[in-house]
């Protein structure tokens, strides 16, 4: 089944990606470089600590001079969100306290490991689990679900649009989660054409097949429908290990039916921080979807790694889903606990 997005901007091929300059660490977590204008708070150990961010006030702001995109692919709802590229040369820079478009621009790479983990474009492995879902279904409504390293946040998104019951987004750049995360979970909720909110299953959708040049969805004022939705959100940026602690300083804990997280197993360093946000968050019944590719040249992690390090800690089971051989190779798996109380 083909998915399509409504803009004709070039998409990275596997070639390209695989020439994707990736910087590599050694270390555990990310180790921000602080600088005179990072705002960002740095804990002892030197990792970026967890914030959560709250939607303006006036949030229709965070839309001006929006350009957004929309991906299509049979039943799922239409997924909007910003165009990666007017957003990159249009940001100002005032608006990017971590300063990571610059830096980013200025080693011409994807990611710099404690800066900037990638988060302002949307990895290939992301339509690979949307495929997955779109094809196998899942029941979101009702559920808790983590889009963990989300990015643009597109999985969290669908979950949102297919009834879950709280949606968290997570990303190391707060950047990332205040400029494009949380704009395009606006851009999502003002729109009338994904009204499957108590729905499981296959919603309104769209027609299988290439949608170019979709009629932008009709706006609508802000109100209920739209902060009903933002409702079941929050927004959180940082490492995952602080992100963990935020989250276990909650009384209930909270806990996950679902997380989903797509291209996150690219630097082996921060394997233990990962699993540990699995194994502590995740529900007893839940379910883990991780999509990846089989392995990240230049960084050296991938799913091999990842398969052995959650063997070896032997807390959880993992299932393959759906496999992509063409170009680099890449998979989306499922992770559930091999015994409850782990
Ligand atoms: C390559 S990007 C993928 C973004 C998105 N999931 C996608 O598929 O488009 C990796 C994401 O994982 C998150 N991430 C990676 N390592 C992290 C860490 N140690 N702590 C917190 N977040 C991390 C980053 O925020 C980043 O957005």
């Amino acid at each position: 089944m083909a998915f399509s997005f409504n803009f004709d901007l070039q998409i990275k091929t596997d070639e390209a990606i695989h020439k994707d300059s990736i910087q590599k660490d050694q270390d555990h977590e990310p180790k921000p470089i602080v600088t005179n204008d990072t705002k960002e708070k740095i804990n002892s150990d030197g990792v970026k600590e967890a914030k959560e961010h709250s939607p303006p006030p006036d949030c229709q702001s965070l839309l001006e001079d929006a350009v957004r995109e929309t991906f299509t692919l049979g039943t799922l709802p239409p997924i909007h969100y910003l165009n990666e590229s007017v957003f990159e040369q249009t940001m100002s820079e005032l608006l990017d306290s971590e300063d990571i478009l610059s830096k980013t621009a200025a080693q011409n790479t994807d990611l710099i490991s404690g800066v900037y983990e990638g988060g302002l474009k949307v990895w290939e492995c992301t339509y690979d689990l949307l495929e997955h879902l779109e094809a196998e279904g899942e029941a979101f409504s009702g559920k808790r679900v983590l889009d963990l390293g989300c990015g643009a946040g597109l999985l969290g998104i669908l979950a949102l649009k297919r009834g879950a019951r709280e949606v968290h987004f997570q990303d190391y750049n707060s950047t990332v989660i205040e400029r494009v995360t949380l704009p395009n979970v606006l851009l999502n909720c003002e729109d009338d054409d994904d009204d499957d909110d108590d729905d499981d299953g296959a919603g309104e959708g769209d027609e299988e097949g290439v949608k170019y040049g979709c009629p932008p969805p009709k706006r609508r004022a802000p109100g209920p429908p739209r902060d009903t939705k933002l409702a079941k959100c929050r927004f959180f940026s940082g490492s995952w290990t602080s992100f963990l602690t935020e989250m276990l300083s909650n009384d209930p804990l909270p806990k996950y039916d679902l997380i989903m997280t797509s291209e996150t197993i690219y630097n082996e360093a921060y394997y233990p921080a990962l699993h540990e946000v699995f194994r502590k968050l995740l529900d007893q019944g839940g379910l883990v979807y991780l999509a990846t590719k089989a392995h990240y040249f230049g960084v050296g992690g991938g799913l091999y790694l990842f398969q052995n390090f959650v063997e070896q800690r032997d807390v959880f089971k993992m299932k393959c889903l759906k496999n992509v051989e063409q170009g680099l190779q890449r998979h989306v798996v499922a992770l559930s606990f091999k015994k409850p109380d782990q």
